[in-house]
């Protein structure tokens, strides 16, 4: 049985000893490699004025220095709308490259771009998205998901609660920066090395640019040091860079942005702006939830009208609302492309609910759980969108089973009776659930092919769509070919996804790259086990359904007879030519959206969760500690477990980074001034709970999807609402009953500290509605 068993992730031993290769460890590969280095411009707005590379080209070891004129075909490499001129004629954020110094090395790359000059006339520019929304600058007409009758619910129910909440973005910070590699294959095509989550688009970028057909590129993602997100799209411009300086020269070229020059040129997390109004009874049922939503799309369109899509999906969590109403879209303004990010803008949609849940919670006096628990989905509600939620009785199961494992309601009591008695030291508790939905929502993306090559002596290769980027997609691929041919994991070899293996794939995103590559491979795999069970019966006197193939032998189901090794099958299949290679296909069945009407199943299932968050804190200063975390969540029968453990962890420490350590801060002159290690918070080991409890739920096959498996890559990343949470309780033993405890996104030390000086401030007051104070973390400082 190789599905289901715990390995370790396929290339562990290479990532720790060193051998693991990246793209950029390639470059020794290609003697006469150029390096090439940005010429960026210090200007959020600006128009380029003149551009004078003379100085540049005398630089000792400088060959060319790339402009507009080099492009053989369309200087715009926008994945979506053509909006991302890759040399532009205007400045549109700080730090943008308007040219490319090619030298023979990075050191003389890096002088060269020095000495090129850029003149610019500075041009206003829009910072924020509170300018933006003011100036209408926006990508996209508002997108809406409705259901029912918000306003008039509104005005019938007896309470109404309205917040609005800023959330902060996020650095994606994958050790691997950006890469890519472009040399010209013998045939006058292009090959390019790329650290990119998309090797099709990233192809097609490159074969945009140069102005050939795409069967003239070939791109390899070998494997990458971290993506999520990141690279989905935002790898195309550098690889594209590459392969113009090659047509140019005729040499092996190479980008690779420092961390700097990544901080500073690449997307973020999308940072959001969320109004809204909950209106509920005396029970905190909530019946009517009115949300308007913005994201920060930053210069270029990039990924954010599918990212601002899933905000939308994402309002409900795992609530029940009989009325809706969310409303989103996407600023325009002078920053960096923001793109995908683990999660997609389910985090931020999610989050603005989850504040309205402990709105309602503190008007009535309720503890938060109790209000989460209240407004779960059960069996046979429907989505805002209209999608049955399927297996909802699993919300209400993980929480049962959570809460009392992790012992919930007597810590609950415990803390509450702590904070009554201690002044400066406060502790938090709570409990959130996530209803996560998988698929991508482009319908169309949901499809993924395979090939696999076994040779004469049974050794297998597996080529399929998907990219590796440390989640162990290639792991789970091993298992499900090895699983699928009834081979030891030994005799399979993964090979580097490249676009001559496997054409037109989609990225690996949306959670969904086992599910769909994984599928796939199985496809191809089952035709060959179809073709070598007819050998095979014939060989063993018995009829194919009675064959089974298992640890490398094939044998009679029953026992009866001898068993032959799977080699000496496929060397019969050989010689009675029988086709020994297959490709495969999947695409996910059922799934589809009307987005004009906001309806339909864009989801094949929900991945469920729940988390239990412990802190304390220090109410003299804000710091505060994880002392504990619970965590259930549903992978369905795990593919490997300990990568989805693995995963979940992972993505429980990224979401907790997210929210309450990592913060952007961009300069009035719209430079971003935490643009490096130093100065933007990444959370460590230090930093993580005392106590980390996580457990894959049991029984939870899934019945639509690969061996019974459930997408685990993005989900758990949204269970760290619960530290937010936690956090929020401590503060709230400042707070009169009644009182919203509004708490900023990243709720740093610095923010909490403001969080319980303004519950103070408010209760000294005697009102709780006297003042409302905002969570918008900008203006929250210009006020103090
Ligand atoms: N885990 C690691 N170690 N590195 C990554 O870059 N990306 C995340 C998640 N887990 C990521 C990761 C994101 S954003 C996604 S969409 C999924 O992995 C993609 O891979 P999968 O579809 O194979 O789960
Ligand atoms: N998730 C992640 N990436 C995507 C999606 C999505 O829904 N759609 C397009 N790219
Ligand atoms: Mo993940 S944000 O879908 O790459």
């Amino acid at each position: 049985m190789s599905v289901g068993r715990a390995i370790s992730h396929e290339s562990a031993e290479a990532h720790v000893t060193g051998k693991a290769l990246y793209t950029d460890d390639l470059t020794t590969r290609y003697p006469g490699v150029l390096h090439a280095w940005p010429v960026q411009v210090p200007e959020a707005r600006a128009r380029i004025e003149a551009l004078v590379i003379d100085e540049a080209l005398k630089v000792e070891g400088v060959v060319a220095v790339l402009t507009k004129d080099d492009v053989p075909g369309e200087n715009d490499v926008g994945a979506g709308r053509r909006d991302e001129p890759l040399f532009p004629d205007e400045v549109v954020y700080w730090g943008q490259a308007v040219s490319w110094v090619l030298a023979e090395t990075e050191e003389a790359a890096k002088l060269g771009a020095q000495k090129v000059r850029v003149e610019v006339t500075p041009l206003s520019a829009i910072l924020s998205m509170d300018q933006a929304i003011e100036a209408e600058s926006f990508h996209t007409e508002p997108g809406r998901i409705e259901r029912g009758d918000v306003e008039e619910a509104l005005k019938s129910l007896p309470y109404v609660a309205d917040g609005e909440l800023y959330i902060g973005g996020q650095e994606h910070f994958y050790l691997e920066t950006h890469a890519a590699i472009a040399h010209a294959d013998e045939a006058g095509g292009v090959h390019v090395e790329s650290s990119t989550q998309h090797p099709s688009e990233t192809q097609e970028i490159v074969a945009r640019v140069l102005g050939v057909p795409k069967n003239q590129v070939v791109v390899q993602s070998l494997r990458m040091g971290g993506a999520f997100g990141g690279k989905e799209v935002q790898a195309n411009p550098w690889a594209a860079i590459a392969a113009i300086g090659c047509a140019k020269t005729g040499r092996p070229v190479r980008v690779r942005l420092d961390r700097l020059r990544d901080f500073t040129m690449t997307g973020k997390r999308h940072p959001f702006l969320g109004r809204y109004r909950v209106g509920f009874d005396g029970d905190g049922r909530i019946l009517a939830f009115d949300a308007a939503i913005y994201s920060d799309g930053g210069w270029s369109l990039d990924l954010s009208a599918p990212v601002l899509h899933r905000a939308l999906f994402h309002a409900d969590n795992a609530y029940f609302l009989e009325h809706v109403r969310v409303v989103g879209r996407v600023c325009k303004t002078n920053t960096t492309s923001h793109t995908a990010f683990r999660g997609f803008g389910g985090p931020q949609g999610m989050l603005v609910i989850e504040d309205a849940i402990d709105r309602v919670a503190r008007t009535l006096g309720l503890a938060p759980h109790v209000v989460r628990e209240r407004n779960f989905y059960r069996e046979g509600h429907t989505t805002h969108y209209e999608q049955r939620v399927e297996q909802a009785d699993r919300i209400a199961r993980i929480w049962t089973e959570l809460r009392e494992s992790s012992d919930f309601d007597a810590r609950f009591a415990e803390i509450e009776a702590f904070n009554s008695i201690h002044d400066d030291v406060k502790r938090g508790i709570a409990i959130t659930p996530v209803k996560f939905g998988i698929s991508f929502t482009a319908t169309y993306y949901n499809q993924a092919g395979a090939l696999v090559l076994v040779y004469r002596d049974g050794s297998v290769q597996v080529s399929h769509g998907g990219t590796e980027m440390g989640q162990g997609l290639h792991t789970k691929m091993l298992q499900v070919a090895a699983h699928a041919l009834g081979l030891p994991l030994e005799r399979v070899r993964l090979m580097p996804t490249r676009t001559d293996k496997v054409p037109n794939t989609s990225a690996t995103a949306a959670s969904s790259g086992s599910d769909l590559n994984g599928a796939a491979v199985k496809h191809a795999c089952d035709q060959l086990r179809e073709r070598l069970g007819q050998i095979a019966g014939r060989m063993l006197d018995a009829h194919p359904d009675e064959i089974t193939f298992e640890d490398g032998m094939v044998f009679r189901r029953d026992l009866s007879g001898e068993a032959i090794a799977f080699a000496d099958v496929v060397d019969k299949a050989y010689l009675e030519r029988v086709q020994l290679s297959a490709s495969g296909f999947y695409r996910t069945p059922g799934i589809h959206f009307d987005a004009a009407a906001g309806r339909g199943k864009p989801f094949h299932y929900f991945a469920y969760g729940a988390a239990v968050t412990e802190i304390e804190l220090d109410a003299l200063t804000g710091m505060y500690r994880f002392v504990r975390v619970d965590i259930l969540h549903d992978v369905g029968d795990s593919l490997s477990p300990l990568v989805d453990l693995g995963q979940v962890e992972g993505g429980f420490a990224q979401g907790l980074g997210w929210l309450t350590q990592e913060e952007l801060w961009w300069a009035p002159d719209g430079r971003l001034a935490t643009a490096n290690a130093s100065t933007y918070k990444l959370p460590s080991v230090g930093e993580l709970p005392e106590v980390f409890n996580v457990r894959l739920l049991a029984r939870a096959t899934e019945p639509g999807a690969i061996y019974g498996s459930k997408a685990v890559g993005e989900p758990p990343l949204m269970l760290a609402i619960s530290g937010r949470e936690a956090i929020r309780h401590a503060v709230a033993s400042f707070a009169a009953p009644g009182q919203p405890v509004e708490l900023a996104v990243p709720a740093t030390a610095e923010q909490t500290y403001w969080a319980i000086e303004r519950a103070k401030k408010l209760l000294a007051r005697g009102g709780p509605r006297d003042e409302r104070a905002s969570t918008n973390v900008g203006q929250t400082r210009a006020a103090e």
